[in-house]
This record gives C-alpha cells, sequence and structure tokens, in this order.
C-alpha cells in the first residue's frame, strides 16, 4: 500500500494545521511542548509521516489535517472557496478550518456526485493533471439519442471549440438511447458537455460516480459526506 503522503517537516506540519506561523512553530517545538507518536521532538526539521500523531501538551491536532473527505454533492452548489451568489461545497462541511480545504476535480453547479476535498496539494494533483491519467466515470444523459460513432470519436479524441489539443482519449459505454457511462482523465472547462455538444448533443443530466478507484460511496445522502479510509486514500499514487 503506498503511503498516504510525502514525510513532512514538523514544523511545516505545525504551521499547515493550525494557525502558527511557521517561526512560531518553530518556536514552540523547541520549547518540548510538541510530541510525535507519543515522544517529545524539538527538531523542527524532522521529518514525520502525515499520519503521525501530533500532540500540543498532549492535545492531539491530527484531527485538523491532513484531511481526505468525499462528498455526495447536490445541484446548486458551486465548487470554490466562496461565491458571492451561490451556496459552495464548503457550506455543506462541518469541520474546523474549511478554508484550508480544497476541491481535487471540481464539478459544475448542476452536476451532481462524487466531489473530494483535501488539504494535501500534492494528492489532489495526482487526480486532477492529466499526465496522471487517473480516471474520472460520469454517468451521463442526454436530450438526443447517442451515436455509436461517439465511441469511436471519443476514443480517438475531439477537438473543443476555443482549445488547441484534442481531448486526451476517453471511453464511452452506451447504456440506452440516451444514457452512458463516460470515462475521461482530464478536467477541462465543461468537459463532458463540451464533448457532447461537439457531437451536436446536449448532456440534461451528469453525475460523477467515480474517481480513479474511489466509488461514490451509496449509503450517502446528498449533501452528506465521510472521510476516506486508509486504502482510499492510497489508491491515488502519488
Ligand atoms: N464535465 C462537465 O461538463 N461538467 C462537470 O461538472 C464535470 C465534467
Amino acid at each position: 500500500m503506498n503511503t498516504p503522503s510525502k514525510p513532512i517537516r514538523l514544523d511545516r506540519y505545525l504551521a499547515s494545521v493550525t494557525d502558527y506561523s511557521r517561526s512560531d512553530a518553530k518556536k514552540l517545538i523547541k520549547s518540548g511542548d510538541i510530541a510525535v507518536d507519543g515522544r517529545a521532538v524539538t527538531d523542527p526539521s524532522q521529518l514525520i509521516p502525515a499520519t503521525a500523531d501530533v500532540t500540543l501538551m498532549g492535545a492531539s491536532l491530527r484531527a485538523i489535517g491532513p484531511r481526505y473527505l468525499m462528498l455526495n454533492k447536490p445541484q446548486g452548489y458551486v465548487c470554490a472557496a466562496r461565491d458571492r451568489r451561490h451556496s459552495t461545497v464548503l457550506d455543506l462541511m462541518d469541520e474546523d478550518n474549511p478554508e484550508r480545504l480544497h476541491v481535487a476535480g471540481r464539478l459544475d453547479i448542476d452536476t451532481t456526485g462524487l466531489v473530494l476535498l483535501t488539504d494535501d496539494g500534492n494528492w489532489s494533483h495526482a487526480i486532477t493533471s492529466p499526465q496522471r491519467k487517473c480516471w474520472k466515470t460520469y454517468y451521463v444523459e442526454t436530450a438526443e439519442p447517442i451515436a455509436e460513432r461517439c465511441i469511436e470519436h471519443f476514443a480517438r479524441g475531439v477537438f473543443l471549440k476555443d482549445d488547441k489539443a484534442r481531448t486526451l482519449p476517453a471511453e464511452l459505454s452506451i447504456i440506452d438511447d440516451c444514457r452512458a457511462r463516460l470515462k475521461i482523465c482530464e478536467g477541462r472547462y465543461h468537459q463532458v458537455k463540451r464533448m457532447f455538444g461537439a457531437e451536436g448533443n446536449a448532456v440534461t443530466r451528469l453525475h460523477r460516480e467515480a474517481i480513479g478507484e474511489i466509488s461514490l460511496d451509496s449509503s450517502l445522502a446528498e449533501g452528506e459526506y465521510r472521510a476516506l479510509s486508509a486504502d482510499e486514500i492510497a489508491s491515488v499514487g502519488h
């Protein structure tokens, strides 16, 4: 199993999970009040695993980072830290320091389904970078019957208006006339809608079912979220 995250300097870890600046975190560590997995550590440069149990005068700091969460996103919420007109996915979270979380692969306001949130930038990069080939699986409904030719076109890649390069190869499985499952490994702006648009069709419903090997937990009602398991976190290689 991969480790969930790279080892991190203790002072950097403290600064990322608390409100201490890096220099205050250093002072705190040198004062001897910080323990890692039960042992006092006074060297700010010590590398610790991101999963370590770090305590400040006996109180665990681990609960506030790093976090890996899955949310079942309802329609009507935007995947942004804040928005002047709409509610954001962070409004659905009952978390300390929600502003430290970011979305690993945004969904449009009217798209439902799996959203991953984390404060681990390396981890989310492995999900969003097209080079890392992390497949996102979408359930799609369309206004018109889906033409068989789309399977080949999407596999070859299509030119989307204003984009310089074809989309990367994608896998389309047609379920019936107006329903399909599409797997893509990039996250261009409105990508699925624009791919069907390029074929003269319109997406009427879009729902993300999976990201890599992480599937939306069917026990989560819309708007609910849970922490990822260690295996789910590790399934995203980084
Ligand atoms: N593609 C889209 O068009 N919208 C989404 O929300 C996700 C992928």
